[in-house]
């Protein structure tokens, strides 16, 4: 393998990877070094991709056991083999990392195996260090070096986490045994996700919170929906309350929590223990030092919008610059900065950048939530739709939630929308098309929708935002 390239792209996640391969596309000679003996970061191997694959196999248990007999539809015997549930999600990864892996060569892209360091910052022939699998160093030359290192989990002081009774997102993936008691620290994405997965199975889950509020960016009225389902559906919550210390025993974990605000302390116990309060950048070993790269006070690394770090020819991108933590946010900055890199005006459209939670019904925003319109003193108006107006929704026997568009009061252009229910994910993608087009909601309402369909929910949302919804 040559040893000097026109960009090194460090870290072979989804913004890395997708980075070198535009890059590639573009004439440009490029490489991705990866040191955890696998493509696709986090997001393949211990994130998106996984928890997918269990959040699938348990809503279809869950679905078995409690939504086929509205269906006339008597089944029995249902078991759970955890072990198979576990390798079947184990061979999704392993399927999509080597699709991966494959791309690359496809595309021509040097896939360098190890951990990278920069040990030399010079404009033009920047130098960085891999140490290989095998221990062995060797050296490369580029160009250009694109961090995309991305992001590892927040630690809670005073509590370790062994990744058996006390697991991180990474242990709540390959439990061996489906705990009686789950308590999840954090109700943010991953503590709701992997929560709902180990409910589905047979846990009981008490999520506890700092804040008063589940899933704290998104809007309100989402946030207060989201809960009240997920209440019924038999998750605990504590909310406003803050953990202090967790005491592993032999049975399993002892957890004191106390109000957030101030009062009494109180102890909670579980079996397992998930810690999911949010994620950091990981720059370990990096070398930002000796290459003068800057990272903020909260430890990302600093990039203009042009993913350009302070130092010229280092450029960064994904969860390490922070923002979104979203798979998708990265690699469409791989994609822009791949671009910018080639002589092109890579872009992005940081208001249209939809967040999805995949629990049941799933939860997608994208654009300003009310808070962040009130906040801005925006004149804006709402529509809102239940899906249980909706008839594709009845047939499907799954009724829950609703669509909600928000557009500017004067000039009627969308301004976000926010859904939960059935699928909701693949539902604001059309209003995510209808942002990058600049559209109004007038646009999504006289867009003929397919009937009978749920996108039918958001095309009522954008008429009820004109006060017209026809199935209401
Ligand atoms: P990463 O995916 O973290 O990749 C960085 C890679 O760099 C890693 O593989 C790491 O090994 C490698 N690396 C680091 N340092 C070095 C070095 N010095 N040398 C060589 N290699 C190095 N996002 C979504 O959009 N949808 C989801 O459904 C979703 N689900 C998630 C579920 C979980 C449980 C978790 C934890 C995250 C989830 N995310 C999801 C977030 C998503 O995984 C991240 O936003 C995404 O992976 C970020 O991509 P990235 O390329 O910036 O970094
Ligand atoms: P998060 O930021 O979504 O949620 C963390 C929650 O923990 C917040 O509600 C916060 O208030 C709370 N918290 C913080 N400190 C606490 C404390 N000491 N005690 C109690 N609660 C505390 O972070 P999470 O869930 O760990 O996810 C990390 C990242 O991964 C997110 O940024 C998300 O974007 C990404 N992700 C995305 C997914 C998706 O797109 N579907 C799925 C899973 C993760």
């Amino acid at each position: 393998m040559s040893d000097s390239f026109d960009v090194i792209v460090i870290g072979g996640g989804p913004g890395g990877y997708v980075c070198a391969i535009r890059a590639a596309q573009l004439g440009l000679k490029a490489a991705v070094i990866e040191g955890r003996g696998a493509l696709g970061g986090t997001c393949t191997n211990v994130g998106c991709i996984p928890s997918k694959a269990l959040l699938q196999s348990s809503h279809l248990y869950e679905e078995a056991m409690h939504g086929f007999a509205a269906h006339g539809l008597k089944v029995g015997g249902i078991e759970i083999d955890l072990p198979k549930m576990m390798a079947r999600k184990d061979e999704v990864v392993k399927q999509n990392t080597t699709g991966i892996e494959f791309l690359l060569k496809k595309n021509r892209v040097a896939y360098i195996k190890g951990w990278a360091r920069i040990t030399k910052a010079e404009r033009g022939a920047h130098q960085i260090a891999v140490k290989g699998l095998d221990g062995a160093e060797t050296s490369y030359t580029t160009k250009y070096v694109v961090i995309a290192t991305g992001s590892d989990v927040t630690p809670l002081p005073g509590i370790t986490i062994d990744e058996k009774q006390v697991v991180s997102s990474t242990g709540a993936l390959v439990l061996s045994k489906i705990p009686k008691t789950m308590i999840v620290i954090g109700a943010g994405v991953i503590g709701l996700e992997m929560g709902s997965v180990w409910r589905r199975l047979g846990a009981e889950v008490t999520v506890v919170e700092f804040l008063d509020v589940i899933l704290p960016p998104m809007d309100g009225e989402v946030r207060k929906e989201m809960q009240r389902i997920l209440e019924k559906q038999g998750m605990k919550f504590k909310l406003g309350h803050k953990v202090t210390g967790a005491k592993p025993g032999k049975t399993g974990v002892d957890v004191t929590i106390e109000p957030a605000k101030g009062g009494a302390a109180e102890t909670l116990s579980a079996e397992v223990v998930l810690v999911a309060i949010g994620r950091k950048a990981f720059t370990d070993g990096l070398g930002l030092d000796v290459a003068g790269v800057k990272v903020s006070n909260r430890g990302f690394v600093e990039a203009d919008q042009h993913y350009q770090t302070n130092v010229e020819g280092i450029f960064a991108i994904g969860d390490v610059i922070g923002g979104q933590m979203l798979a998708h946010k990265a690699e469409d900055e791989g994609v822009a900065c791949a671009e910018i890199l080639a002589g092109q005006p890579g872009h992005i459209n940081y208001d249209a950048i939809a967040g999805v939670v995949y629990t049941w019904p799933e939860v997608a925003g994208i654009g300003k939530t009310e808070e962040q319109l009130k906040e801005a003193g925006i004149a804006y108006k709402s529509g809102k739709f239940p899906f249980m107006a909706n008839g594709r929704a009845r047939a499907n026997g799954d009724t829950m939630g609703f669509a909600k568009v928000l557009a500017d009061a004067t000039t009627d252009r969308v301004l976000g929308c926010h859904i939960v229910g059935p699928a909701a994910g693949d539902l604001i993608m059309e209003v995510a098309v209808a942002m990058e087009f600049g559209a109004s909601s007038e646009d999504i309402a006289r867009t003929c929708h397919a009937h009978p369909q749920l996108g039918e929910v958001v095309k009522e949302a954008a008429l009820a935002a004109d006060k017209r919804a026809l199935h209401i």
